[in-house]
């Protein structure tokens, strides 16, 4: 096998190296390019670019694969708990049970949020979207807890906190929203359970705990905790780069995933099907419209970037879906809405030719929503299930001595030089 690839330009030609990775992707090195050649790549949105290398997550976007450092998805959802996955993603394996109740009584004890915290969530006013809220919670979190990230007990403790507080936090701006008071974490119920409590729980209903609701909660969390190098944990990994303290990198990744086109959409998704709804149930309106290139309206949930076939999670969901469904006993009109809008998108030649399928967002709203949670909270579960991905990727990067600062370059088409003109004179040449 040919171990570099030859790049022939205007007359020279260089060789570049080829990297393989453990499930035989290949790459083309190109980190001498600019030194040897003076040439840079154009890439918009980094669709054929490598940032790192990771052990991390395996994505194979044309069969639908989705590890954990190497584990199929499929069997972390069933087996595993959000807990256990997050282990697994930031420590590289999985955990004993001495190694896993250590981190539990560590998550426990780091659960509380300062009390001076909540003078913020006081006054950020009622409408605030909680994605905005958490964002710069999160970055507060280094004015209150030293954020010294040197030996590997001090990146633990970071680590720990974050992961702990960030349900507490969001619970506590959930709270707010409603003017009610803040429910605090309880060391005797899971991470899972505890969040639902913090959430739900009220002094005039005491909220019921229902081990399916849990469960669901479990997956949910497991199929979004991490996805290679998407626009969220590059965010982190470009912040990071930069060494900001953790608290700030990941305040940076949930800003990122707040848009619509990435974790964002699983709002999105929910709102469409609300408007079409409404609309009395018009998908096929949507359909042309998403189809339209004059339109800038596209179908939430729908495509992916790295996915070409059917997103492995978005799978798992919609059967999380009838499953959950079925068991607090809704009916939700939006689950058949997005059945029939699935079957018409994929019955439809713009999808096909185009591997357009259901992302995780697609089906993930309707879960959340038989669970309880607002619609405007969507994302901030997200970005609580992502979290010891992003924690992961920061680690990794951390601990990589390639690590270098994020700057990508530019291919300039501004004007060429030009001389400053006074503005007298530019206002003479106006006249
Ligand atoms: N509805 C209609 N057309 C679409 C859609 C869609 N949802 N997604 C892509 N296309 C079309 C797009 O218009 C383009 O058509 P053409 O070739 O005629 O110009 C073609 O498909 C390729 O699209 P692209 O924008 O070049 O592909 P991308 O890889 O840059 O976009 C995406 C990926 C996720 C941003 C896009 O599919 C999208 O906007 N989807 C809707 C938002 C969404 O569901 N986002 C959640 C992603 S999964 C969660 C996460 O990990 O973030």
């Amino acid at each position: 096998m040919t171990e570099h690839a030859k790049l022939v330009y205007n007359g020279n030609s260089i060789d570049l190296p080829l990297v393989e990775g453990s499930e035989g992707e290949m790459a083309i090195d190109i980190t001498k390019l600019r030194s040897e050649t003076g040439l840079v790549t154009l890439d918009y949105g980094f669709a054929n670019t490598g940032s790192c290398l990771s052990e991390i997550t395996f994505m194979d976007g044309e069969k639908g694969i989705l590890r954990y450092r190497g584990i199929p998805v499929e069997q972390l959802a069933e087996h595993s708990t959000f807990k256990e996955t997050s282990y697994l993603l930031i420590n590289g394996c999985l955990p004993s049970q001495e190694e896993l109740t250590e981190f539990s009584v560590l998550l426990n004890d780091h659960s509380l949020v300062h009390e001076d915290m909540q003078i913020f969530y006081a006054n950020y006013p009622r409408q605030s979207h909680p994605m905005g809220i958490l964002s710069s919670m999160v970055n507060a979190l280094r004015s209150f807890y030293p954020a010294l990230q040197i030996t590997e007990e001090e990146i633990n403790m970071t680590v720990t906190r974050l992961l702990s507080k960030i349900r507490t936090m969001a619970a506590m701006s959930y709270k707010f929203s409603r003017g009610h008071k803040v429910v605090y974490p309880r060391p005797d119920l899971s991470y899972c359970a505890n969040f639902l409590n913090m959430m739900f729980d009220t002094p005039v209903k005491p909220y019921e705990i229902d081990e399916d609701v849990v469960q669901a909660l479990n997956v949910f969390w497991i199929l979004h905790a991490d996805h290679e190098q998407n626009c969220s944990t590059s965010a982190v990994r470009i912040v990071g780069s930069g060494r900001v303290n953790l608290y700030a990198a990941i305040s940076a990744g949930i800003a990122a995933l707040w848009g619509p086109l990435h974790g964002g959409a699983n709002q999105a998704v929910i709102e469409m099907l609300m408007d079409i709804h409404a609309s009395g149930g018009d998908l096929k309106t949507m359909v042309k419209r998403a189809k339209d290139p004059n339109d800038p309206f596209r179908l939430m949930g729908f495509g992916h970037r790295v996915y070409k076939t059917y997103d492995p999670r978005a799978k798992i969901m919609k059967a999380m879906c009838d499953k959950i469904l079925k068991k607090l006993k809704i009916v939700d009109p939006l689950l058949d809405l997005a059945k029939r809008l699935e079957e018409i998108a994929l019955s439809d030649a713009y999808f096909v030719d185009r591997n357009l399928y259901p992302n995780i967002d697609f089906y993930s709203g309707i879960v959340l929503r038989a669970i309880g949670i607002p619609t405007n909270m969507f994302t901030v579960m997200f970005a609580i299930g992502r979290l010891p991905g992003w924690i992961a990727q920061w680690k990794e990067s951390i601990d990589d001595p390639r690590w270098k600062l994020s700057r990508p370059r530019q291919i300039y088409t501004g004007p060429k030089q030009t001389d400053y003109v006074p503005i007298k004179k530019r206002d003479a040449r106006k006249n």
